[in-house]
């Protein structure tokens, strides 16, 4: 069963404007997606939707199989959210706030109490847990957030920009906790980011979206093979031999367009074998931002 399906799914929010136009894909358990856009792309508008917080104005969607305008109290037990702007009660402490959140998910005290203690001591919270939330930092509210939204141990995991904020100890072990997540319980990630790096390092399936269009989506791969992307292999030698289709970089290296693997050992031996030096091989491939940019480029033409 796909985690999220959607289908044509569109949003509009004052008739004129689309902020989501017929928006079609589907996302298995236990991937970490993607979903990047520039800002106003529509990212935050999806999630709404796929959380029953806005009404779709077209099309329709499932979450694990349930339809998200029949389903919304299901799929808020299903399913945990990190939006942009978590709200917590600033004048209740932390540990009250996931008491309070996890009794509305119907959660029994024991259960609370023993998940909070897991989650506020892996989110480096316990020595806070009793400080009213209006004292806390960014970075520690934000890592409440991320606790108040895996309290009830959700299937599907929706974080909006999950790091930011967040000093760099911080964010490695909120990327080493979704990780886990994904594989060891099968959780499916629907992560919203502008950070290329990041989405690169932790997901598995992409999506890019544009002024409330999907531009492309699958893994890197697939991506990369829609794009007909270039791979090539640098040379840096002396006395090299002429190569056929091959360029030089402006740092005096020789660039040469290969299919495979195999064509560096290849090019390499034949180099050689013609009394050539090398002193440095490198592949060049495209990397998450190159992908990205050129779906973006391709929108523009
Ligand atoms: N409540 C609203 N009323 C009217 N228009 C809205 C509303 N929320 C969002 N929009 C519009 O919908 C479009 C998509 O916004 P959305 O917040 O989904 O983008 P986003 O991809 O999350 O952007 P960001 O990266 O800045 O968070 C934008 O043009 C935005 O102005
Ligand atoms: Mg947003």
């Amino acid at each position: 069963m796909n985690a999220i399906e959607t289908i044509n799914l569109k949003k509009s929010y004052n008739g004129n404007q689309i902020a989501l136009s017929d928006t079609s894909f589907s996302i298995k358990q236990g991937e970490i997606f993607g979903f990047l856009g520039s800002n106003g792309a529509g990212k935050t508008t999806t999630v709404r939707l796929l959380n029953g917080i806005l009404e779709p104005s077209g099309g329709n969607a499932s979450v694990m199989g349930m339809d998200i305008t029949k389903n919304q109290v299901e799929i808020h037990k299903l399913c945990g959210v990190m939006t942009e702007t978590a709200l917590m009660y600033e004048n209740l402490s932390g540990i009250e706030n996931l008491n309070f959140f996890g009794r509305l998910h119907g959660m029994s005290e024991a259960a609370i109490r023993e998940r909070s203690f897991v989650l506020l001591e892996y989110l480096e919270l316990t020595d806070a847990k009793n400080k009213k939330v209006k004292a806390y930092s960014t970075g520690m509210k934000r890592r409440l957030s991320i606790a108040r939204a895996l309290l009830h141990s959700p299937k599907v995991l929706f974080l909006d920009e999950p790091t930011s904020g967040l000093d760099p100890e911080a964010a490695m072990n909120v990327t080493k906790m979704i990780k886990q997540l994904s594989v060891e319980q099968g959780v499916t990630v629907f992560l919203c980011t502008h950070q290329l790096k990041y989405a690169e390092e932790i997901c598995t399936l992409y999506g890019f979206i544009h002024k409330g269009r999907m531009l492309g989506m699958g893994t890197f791969d697939e991506l990369l093979k829609q794009r007909n992307s270039k791979r090539y292999v640098e040379i840096r030698g002396e006395s090299l031999p002429d190569i056929k289709s091959s360029e030089l970089t402006h740092e005096g290296k020789i660039r040469i367009t290969i299919q495979s693997d195999d064509d560096v050992t290849r090019i390499l031996q034949d180099i050689l074998s013609r009394g050539g030096k090398v002193y440095e091989a490198r592949q060049v491939k495209w990397n998450l931002e190159d992908l990205y940019f050129s779906f973006q480029k391709g929108e523009n033409l």
